[in-house]
């Protein structure tokens, strides 16, 4: 452990998205209690949260040791206020929520940019292998998908998680490279597809198809589904949650479920009167458009311009809001 000097000038790999709107989001919670920051990454979110809410624990969760590791050392002046706990959201928030009463909840979904950008972690263009696992102890590797999966898996992804109109193309190109020899790295991946792809635009074509591929090896959507299907089995009293989604599919999941938690009836589409007691809301949509980057959080930090955070507050069940 480091001593408190060496912290302050720790430099993080990674901008923090959307950070005032963050703060922002959870100044309705309860002012004491465990907020659980299910992405930790590299404590930034974590950070200011333990600053701005002085009276909150924090318990910060990732699947990957290099950023529990950073964090561990970046927020140690926060003293007994923080934990980290090492896993996969999925696996461990049921636990945290049955232990503690939670205040609030967020999710900062995808990679961190020292994920992307070291070439040993092979989730880039450059990198000398294809890995991509947010966790070394997860089974799938790029490289697994990339040279096992079948033809029909490989356009599966392409199709659903890339909305790549040439997928079938795409999927044929890897298959017949590697019929010749494995595919072994990010830069052979990307050359193979910079051979069919057209470029539209400033983005690498290639990019979304390597995102796709990143999706599947960590099971990102399912992850999400797994996170909100907890919360709705057991949601916290009066706690806020804010999710931060990078991808149109990822948005839709976390919109649909919102208000589906919103929606006081529950009665099938098309019936002529209300049969279920219209009082199923488990809480509210703290916003109804997703809050996004300014311009200037744009410029300085390109990261940002996907990103979308939705918020909801769940019912107090005591009846002191809701
Ligand atoms: C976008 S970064 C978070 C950055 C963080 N908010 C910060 O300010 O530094 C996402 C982090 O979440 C982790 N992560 C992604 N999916 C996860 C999951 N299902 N379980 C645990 N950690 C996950 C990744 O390993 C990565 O470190």
């Amino acid at each position: 452990m480091k001593n408190r000097a060496d912290n302050t000038d720790m430099k993080s790999p990674h901008i923090p998205v959307l950070l005032d709107e963050v703060l922002c989001c959870f100044e309705t919670m309860p002012a004491k209690g465990v907020f659980i920051d299910c992405t930790l990454g590299y404590g930034g979110h974590s950070k200011a949260i333990l600053s701005k809410f002085a009276d909150i624990e924090l318990i910060g969760i990732d699947q990957d040791p290099e950023a529990i590791s950073f964090s561990q050392r970046a927020l140690a002046d926060f003293g007994d206020r923080f934990k980290s706990v090492y896993g996969r959201f999925s696996d461990v928030l049921p636990q945290i929520l049955n232990q503690y009463t939670v205040c609030g909840i967020l999710a900062d979904f995808g990679v961190s940019s020292l994920q992307l950008d070291k070439r040993d972690r092979g989730f880039s263009f450059h990198s000398n292998r294809l890995d991509m696992r947010m966790g070394p102890h997860s089974k799938l590797s790029a490289y697994d998908v990339v040279n096992r999966y079948s033809l029909q898996e490989l356009e599966r992804i392409f199709r659903e998680y890339a909305e790549e109109r040439a997928y079938k193309k795409v999927a044929r190109a890897i298959v017949a490279a590697r019929d010749e020899k494995p595919i072994e790295s990010g830069k052979e991946l990307a050359d193979i597809l910079g051979r069919v792809l057209y470029k539209r635009g400033k983005m690498d074509p290639a990019t979304t198809l390597f995102q796709a591929i990143r999706m599947e090896v960590n099971d990102e959507l399912g992850e999400i589904k797994r996170l909100l299907d907890t919360l709705e089995k057991r949601p916290p009293a009066g706690a806020v949650v804010g999710l931060i989604t990078f991808h149109s599919l990822e948005d839709r999941i976390v919109k649909q479920r919102f208000r589906k938690w919103s929606s006081s009836c529950i009665c099938p589409p098309g019936v002529f009167r209300c049969e279920c007691g219209d009082d199923h809301a488990i809480g509210d949509v703290l916003n109804r458009k997703p809050l996004t980057a300014t311009e200037e959080e744009r410029r300085r930090n390109p990261r940002s311009r996907s990103a979308k955070l939705r918020c909801f507050h769940f019912k107090d069940t005591e009846g002191r809001d809701g």
